[in-house]
């Protein structure tokens, strides 16, 4: 199946452990987050994370990219540079990339926090993206296709008025970030490659309030909605085991 490696169950140990590493530190980065604090301080926090857990960045100097975390604020859809003059105030969401290298292993997850109080409208887009990520991670069954992974994601999100960014996907994980197959968050039930025991997906819809249409800030990096409305964010590696969707990244 066209470069797609499957891994055997002490190879899914070892991603577990890079993926726990990552669910640590979102966790003290979430609790971390609040107004006032910037996403500069928050990808430091976060370096001082992974030293102290024994783990190395996945993301720092990946293709140039300049810090570890990625911090996607309000109409940032992924890929946001952490900056100083970013503070985060009452109503904002932001979404947490972060991956890491634990034994050289690879964790990647994401989650969008909610600076409370927010706009239902924006508690609603935050909502249906978690939701999406989980009707897919219920579709990382054995038999299925990675088309019905796709369209859960899709589904979910367009019965809800929102929108689906194709111009980013989700990834095979392993000793690499980035591994075959991609795993769009747009496509066909019944459609792709079958899931079979032993392969590792990071699943990881991103989810826009108006159109999925993206453009690039100048920094090069951060992926911005075109029209300015809210994005959302979610990602869990997953592994497909004969006993079912097995979530590496959840504590
Ligand atoms: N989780 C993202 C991904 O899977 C983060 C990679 S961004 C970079 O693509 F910083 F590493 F470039
Ligand atoms: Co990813």
């Amino acid at each position: 199946m066209k470069g797609i490696q499957l891994k055997s169950a002490a190879q899914i140990a070892k991603l577990r452990e890079a993926n726990l590493v990552v669910a640590e530190v979102l966790d003290v980065l979430a609790a971390a987050a609040a107004p006032g604090v910037s996403t500069w301080e928050l990808d430091q926090l976060a370096v001082k994370q992974l030293k102290h857990l024994k783990a190395e960045s996945a993301f720092l100097g990946y293709r140039g990219y300049p810090a570890v975390l990625c911090a996607s604020l309000n109409n940032a859809i992924v890929h946001g540079i952490p900056r100083k003059d970013l503070v985060l105030k009452d109503g904002d969401i932001l979404s947490l990339d972060f991956g890491a290298f634990k034994d050289g292993w690879c964790g990647d997850s994401a989650r969008t926090l909610e600076m409370c109080p927010i706009s239902p409208q924006a508690h609603a887009l935050v909502e249906a993206t978690r939701e999406s990520l989980d009707k897919a991670i219920a579709r990382c069954g054995i038999g299925q296709r990675l088309g019905d992974v796709s369209w859960a994601v899709q589904s979910h999100v367009e019965a809800r008025g929102f929108s689906v960014v194709r111009q980013f996907a989700g990834h095979g994980i392993g000793r690499h970030m980035h591994e075959p197959p991609q795993v769009p968050n747009y496509g066909e039930a019944g459609k792709g490659p079958r899931l079979m025991v032993g392969m590792v997906i990071a699943v990881e819809p991103m989810v826009n309030q108006g159109s999925p249409d993206v453009v690039i800030e100048d920094d090069g990096w951060t992926a911005l909605t075109k029209d300015g409305s809210l994005s959302a964010h979610f990602e869990h590696s997953v592994a497909i085991t004969e006993n079912g969707p097995m979530v590496l990244s959840r504590a």
